[in-house]
């Protein structure tokens, strides 16, 4: 009997900011899919319209550059679209699995690609995140006892703040799933690996939008609300430099990762 061929290469983007992330995704994307024969494109896409949150618009804008799956996170539902797409099977779009029951949306998917199933879950984390989650640990290991045994690859995107929890999740996943990739800090990291028993991790991709700024907000914002008691409203930065943060990785036959590296790309 022919075995499945699981070879597939993948792209990660880190958390897509406002206009000018879509623009960087909008360039850089369709020639990197064609230059590195990727095969699905997966991206964060809680700040995906104007800092927070998705529209029917933006995310179409990112269908047609190339993305293929769509993750969540805190700021997901900051917009009136977000709940209406979140609940549209049809699109590949994900928020966190460990929100409460009655929450819109699905906090994981099956795609198939040439035949491979792939199951995509999205988890948030609880240390200094200001809302209440079930704990992700325990969620994520429900998920994947009922589902993971129908899917050939497995990918999380742990949407968490601290290093310690989310390098936790890491071992906590490993030799369990495919893939362990954080998010929502908005800055890549460099320790991308594979784990013990075989699990790709990296603490976090980073953020695709302005860099020249603070997570994707107007620096002298930020340096405001460290510096007096007067609350001001984040204003996103559009000027300046922008990059792409994303991460490859490439799977073998039976579905391990063999290959990776991050993928870091300016434009203008
Ligand atoms: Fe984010
Ligand atoms: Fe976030």
């Amino acid at each position: 009997m022919a075995t499945k061929d699981k070879e597939l290469t993948f792209l990660f983007i880190g958390d897509i900011v406002a206009r000018p992330g879509r623009q960087v995704v909008k360039e850089l994307l369709p020639k990197l899919k064609e230059d590195l024969s990727i095969d699905v494109v997966i991206a964060n896409v809680e700040n995906l319209a104007g800092g927070k949150g998705i529209t029917n618009s933006t995310i179409y804008e990112m269908m047609s550059a190339g993305v293929d799956l769509f993750t969540g996170g805190n700021h997901i539902f900051f917009q009136e679209e977000s709940q209406e797409l979140l609940n549209d099977e049809s699109l590949n779009i994900i928020r966190p699995a460990n929100y409460s029951e009655d929450t819109p949306g699905r906090g994981f998917l099956f795609y198939e690609h040439n035949g491979v199933k792939i199951l995509l879950i999205n988890i948030e984390g609880q240390a200094a995140m200001n809302n209440s989650v079930d704990n992700p640990f325990t969620k994520v290991d429900d998920i994947q006892l009922e589902y993971a045994k129908e899917a050939d690859i497995t990918i999380v995107d742990f949407h968490a703040e601290l290093t310690s929890e989310k390098r936790a999740m890491g071992y906590f996943l490993d030799g369990v799933v495919t893939a362990c990739i954080g998010t929502h800090t908005h800055v890549p990291t460099a320790d991308a690996q594979i784990l013990p028993r075989g699990t790709f991790y990296v603490t976090d991709a980073g953020m695709t939008g302005n860099i020249d700024s603070v997570l994707g907000v107007k620096k002298e914002i930020i340096i405001d609300r460290f510096t007096s008691p007067i609350p001001k409203r984040f204003i996103w930065e559009y000027d300046g430099e922008k990059a792409l943060n994303s991460i490859l990785f490439k799977t073998d036959q039976s579905g391990k990762v063999v290959e990776f590296r991050r993928i870091d790309q300016l434009i203008a």
